[in-house]
C-alpha cells in the first residue's frame, strides 16, 4: 500500500504517544493532520492540549465534548447490564472507545479525510476496539497506528520529541500508562507489571490515601427510574453530574480501587489497577434494586447475558448486532427497576444497606416469620415431594460406589421417597 495519505484525523489525547504521532504521521505519510480530542470526562486541561497539538504541527486541532453521549448512550446501558468484565472491571476504558471511534469517523467524513489514526500499542485491547470499530463503521477509511508501526519505546519517544522540539506534557520519570474518563481511571506499567507486588500508593489519584478515608460511614440515597440513576439524596441530577459527584464522594471514602490480572483480547494476561468510585457505587446499587424487583428466572437469564455483554464490550464489538440485541433485552428488563437504594460508603467499600421500590416483589405477608403470614405452609410438603423427586429417584437407582471410585464416598442404599 502506498505510504501517501491526504488527510488523517488523529484520535488525540494530549499524552506522549499521540503528541509524537503528529509530526511522525506528517513525515511518514505526507498527510495533513487534524488532531481530534474527544472529551469523555478525562481530568486535565483540554485547552492546553489543543494548543500543544497545534504547536507540534497539527494543521487543525478540535475538541468535542462527548460526556453527555458517553453517560447516556454508553454508561447507562452498561449500568443496566451490570457490566463487569470477568466480574471485576467495569470497562471504563473499553466503553469510551466505540464513542471515540464514532466521533473520529464522523469527523473524517465531515473533513473529507481518507484516514484515521490512533495511538494504541500493538499488544493492547484498545487497538482492537479502534480497528474493529473503524472497519465496522467506515470500512473504506485507512487506519494508521503510529505506535504500533514505529517500534519506539518511551525513551525513544522522549528523544524524538526532544529532537523535533515538541511541546509535551508528561512527567519524564513516570513509568505508568494512564487512561481516564468519567467511568474510571486505568493505570498499568512500571512495578504494576509484577502481579506479586502490591500497587504503590502513588498509582492512585481519585481515591485518597487510606489514612485519610473518613472513620465514619456516609449513607447516600441513589434514585433510579427504569434502571437509570436519576437522583442523589432525593435531588434530581443529570447523568454526567451524578457520575462526577459520585466519583468525588465515593472516592473520598476510598471506594473504587481495583487490582486485577485480566485476560486481554490478544491472548495475554496483564495486571492493571483501576479507580472507579462511581461505577463501584452505582453497579451494586443497581443490582440491589434489581434483586428487589426482578423475577428470579429473569435475573438468572439476565446475569448470563450480562457476562456476554461485558465480553462483547471488552472485545471491541460494541457495534455488533449481538451487543445491540442484548442491550435491547436489558432495556426491556428495566421497566420496574425504579426506586431508591441507600449505599453506605465506608473505608473502601460501598454497600447497599436499604432499598425501596413501588415495584418491590418482596411481599411481607408471604415472607414474614411474624404474625399474619398468608404463605400456604401446608402446600410446602407436597411441593417439596415433587420438587426433589427426580434427584431422589436417580440417587436411589445409582449403582453402589466401588471403593476405588475417586472422589465419591461410599453411601448406603436409598429408596424412592413416599409421600407422607
Ligand atoms: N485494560 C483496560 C482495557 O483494556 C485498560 C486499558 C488501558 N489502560 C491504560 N493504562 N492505558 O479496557
Amino acid at each position: 500500500m502506498s505510504k501517501k495519505s491526504g488527510h488523517v484525523v488523529l484520535a488525540y489525547s494530549g499524552g506522549l504517544d499521540t503528541s509524537v504521532a503528529i509530526p511522525w504521521i506528517k513525515e511518514h505519510y505526507g498527510a495533513r493532520v487534524t488532531a481530534l480530542l474527544v472529551n469523555v470526562g478525562q481530568v486535565g486541561e483540554l485547552g492546553d492540549a489543543l494548543e500543544r497539538a497545534r504547536a507540534n504541527g497539527a494543521d487543525r486541532a478540535i475538541a468535542l465534548d462527548a460526556r453527555e453521549e458517553f453517560a447516556t448512550s454508553y454508561l447507562i446501558p452498561a449500568i443496566q447490564a451490570n457490566a463487569l468484565y470477568q466480574g471485576i472491571y467495569p470497562l471504563s476504558t473499553a466503553l469510551a472507545r466505540p464513542l471515540i471511534v464514532s466521533r473520529l469517523v464522523s469527523a473524517a467524513r465531515e473533513l473529507g479525510a481518507d484516514a484515521v489514526a490512533h495511538g494504541c500499542t500493538g499488544k493492547g485491547n484498545d487497538q482492537v476496539r479502534f480497528d474493529v470499530g473503524v472497519r465496522t463503521l467506515a470500512g473504506d477509511l485507512r487506519i494508521i497506528a503510529p505506535v504500533r508501526e514505529w517500534n519506539m519505546n518511551r525513551p525513544d519517544e522522549m528523544e524524538y520529541a526532544r529532537q523535533h522540539g515538541l511541546r509535551i506534557h508528561v512527567k519524564p520519570d513516570s513509568p505508568y500508562s494512564i487512561d481516564e474518563n468519567l467511568w474510571g481511571r486505568s493505570v498499568e506499567g512500571g512495578i504494576l507489571e509484577d502481579p506479586g507486588s502490591a500497587p504503590p500508593e502513588e498509582v492512585f489519584d481519585w481515591t485518597g490515601h487510606p489514612d485519610e478515608w473518613p472513620a465514619t460511614p456516609q449513607d447516600l440515597r441513589i434514585g433510579f427510574e427504569a434502571g437509570v440513576p436519576v437522583s442523589l439524596d432525593g435531588v434530581r441530577t443529570p447523568p454526567v453530574e451524578l457520575i462526577h459527584t459520585l466519583n468525588t464522594l465515593a472516592g473520598r471514602h476510598g471506594v473504587g480501587r481495583i487490582d486485577h490480572v485480566e485476560d486481554r483480547v490478544v491472548g495475554i494476561k496483564s495486571r492493571e489497577t483501576y479507580e472507579c468510585p462511581a461505577a463501584l457505587t452505582l453497579l451494586p446499587a443497581h443490582r440491589a434494586l434489581e434483586a428487589l424487583v426482578l423475577p428470579r428466572e429473569l435475573q438468572s437469564l439476565k446475569s448470563q447475558l450480562e457476562q456476554r455483554f461485558a465480553e462483547l464490550v471488552y472485545g471491541g464489538f460494541w457495534f455488533s448486532q449481538l451487543r445491540e440485541a442484548i442491550s435491547a433485552f436489558m432495556t426491556t428488563t428495566q421497566s420496574t427497576v425504579t426506586g431508591e437504594v441507600t449505599m453506605r460508603l465506608y473505608q473502601g467499600t460501598a454497600r447497599a444497606v436499604a432499598r425501596t421500590s413501588p415495584f418491590s416483589l418482596l411481599a411481607p405477608e408471604l415472607a414474614t416469620y411474624g404474625r399474619g403470614s398468608t404463605f400456604p405452609e401446608g402446600a410446602a410438603e407436597g411441593f417439596i415431594h415433587l420438587y426433589g423427586l427426580s434427584t431422589a429417584l436417580s440417587y436411589a437407582r445409582k449403582p453402589p460406589v466401588e471403593p476405588s471410585t475417586a472422589g465419591e464416598s461410599p453411601r448406603a442404599p436409598s429408596a424412592i421417597p413416599q409421600p407422607t
